[in-house]
C-alpha cells in the first residue's frame, strides 16, 4: 500500500508522512528541494522520493500515480504570500496559484482517473473561512481547495469508494510564516503543533471524514 504526500520535506507534510509510515504505508515523497527531500526520506526510511517543482512540472506526478496507484494521496504542498496585493510580485502570485490550485487539481483528477478506492486529503486553511486582508490571493486559493474538495466528494458519492477530505488548518508551527513573509506576533499562543495536527488529520482522513478542522478555536472560527 502506497501513500503519496506532496510537500513532504518539512512542516506538516513531513509529519503526515511519518504518521502514514507508522500505519504501514510505503511512502512516495514529493517536494521541490532535492537535498531537503533526500534528508526527509532518510529520516522516514523511505526510498521513493521525487524532487519536482510542482508549480511548473506537476504533470510528472501523473506518471507516478499511474505507476504506484497510491491508496492515499495528500495534496499538502503549498505556500502563502503576505502583503497588499499591489505590492506582491506577480511571478510569486502565479507560482502560488499554480501550486496551490493547478497542481492540486491535476493530481486529484489523475487519482480519480486511476483509482476507484482510497483516500485523498487536500490541505486547505482556516483562511478560507473568512476574508483575509493582506492574504487575499492566498486565502482565495485555499477557498478553492475547500469548495473543490467538498463538491468533488458529493460528485463521486455512490460511484467510487474514494474518500475525499479537506483540512481546514489553523496557524501551525512550520516554515509557512517565514516563507510567506508573515509576522506571527499575536498568534503564537494559539499555534498548533504539526505532529499533533498530522496525527489528528490522518486519523480523521482514514475514517472518511470530509471536513477536518483541528483545534476547538478553529472549529468555532469556521462554524
Ligand atoms: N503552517 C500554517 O500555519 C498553515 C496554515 C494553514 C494552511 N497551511 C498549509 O499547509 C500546507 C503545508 O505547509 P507547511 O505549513 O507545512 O509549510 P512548509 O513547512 O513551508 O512546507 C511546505 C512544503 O511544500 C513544499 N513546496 C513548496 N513549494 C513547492 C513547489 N513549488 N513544488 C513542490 N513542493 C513545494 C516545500 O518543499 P521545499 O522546501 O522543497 O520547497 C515543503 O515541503 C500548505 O499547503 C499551507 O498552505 C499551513
Amino acid at each position: 500500500m502506497h501513500a503519496l504526500i506532496t510537500g513532504a520535506s518539512s512542516g506538516l507534510g513531513f509529519h503526515i508522512a511519518k504518521e502514514l509510515k507508522m500505519r504501514g504505508y510505503d511512502l512516495i515523497l514529493i517536494s521541490r528541494n532535492e537535498e531537503k527531500l533526500k534528508m526527509a526520506a532518510e529520516m522516514l526510511h523511505s526510498s521513493i522520493y521525487y524532487p519536482i517543482d510542482l508549480s511548473k512540472d506537476y504533470k510528472k506526478v501523473g506518471d507516478i500515480i499511474e505507476e504506484f496507484k497510491p491508496q492515499v494521496v495528500v495534496n499538502n504542498a503549498g505556500f502563502g504570500l503576505y502583503g497588499e496585493l499591489e505590492n506582491l510580485k506577480w511571478e510569486r502570485i502565479e507560482e502560488m496559484i499554480n501550486l496551490n490550485i493547478l497542481a492540486l487539481t491535476y493530481i486529484t483528477k489523475k487519482v480519480m482517473e486511476v483509482l476507484d478506492e482510497g483516500y485523498i486529503m487536500n490541505v486547505s486553511s482556516v483562511a478560507a473561512c473568512h476574508s483575509q486582508p493582506k492574504l487575499s490571493a492566498y486565502a482565495a486559493t485555499k477557498s478553492y481547495v475547500a469548495i473543490f474538495s467538498r463538491s468533488l466528494a458529493k460528485e463521486i458519492r455512490g460511484r467510487k469508494k474514494l474518500k475525499i477530505s479537506y483540512l481546514l488548518l489553523g496557524p501551525t508551527r512550520t516554515n509557512f510564516f517565514k516563507n510567506a513573509g508573515m509576522p506571527t506576533k499575536g498568534i503564537e499562543r494559539i499555534m498548533l503543533s504539526p505532529d499533533k495536527v498530522a496525527k489528528y488529520a490522518v486519523k480523521k482522513m482514514l475514517r472518511g471524514k470530509r471536513r477536518i478542522v483541528p483545534g476547538v478555536i478553529f472549529k468555532l472560527y469556521c462554524l
